[in-house]
């Protein structure tokens, strides 16, 4: 089921913000460059919210100890972290952000 979250200009480019779907937070990042992605709003290496980190236009930094994660796969690029977040599809429709889940 797609969700809609927003208009891809309600988020400005190098930034992100945290949506809730049902229980899940998760970080939806509009690139520099222009892309849209959606990761699971949790550093996999602590409490943190990575809507919160640095994005650049093919990683997200969480700002607590510096891991960064590909927006594309969610793998962990640099310590400390360890493990991957989930990735989420991303699906835009005349200019409005979907997500793909079935968190709902
Ligand atoms: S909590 Fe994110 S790098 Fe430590």
């Amino acid at each position: 089921m797609a969700t809609r979250i927003c208009a891809v200009s309600d988020i400005k480019k190098g930034s992100a913000i945290r949506v809730k779907i049902g229980d899940t937070a998760i970080a939806i990042i509009h690139t520099p460059d222009g892309q849209i992605k959606a990761l699971d709003d949790k550093c996999s290496h602590g409490e943190i919210s990575l809507s919160e980190g640095f994005v650049d236009n093919e990683t997200i930094e969480c700002w607590a100890h510096g891991a960064k994660f590909s927006l594309d796969t969610g793998a962990p690029l640099s310590l400390p972290a360890y493990e991957p977040v989930a990735v989420h599809e991303v699906i835009i429709e005349s200019g409005d952000i979907f997500i793909e889940t079935d968190l709902v």
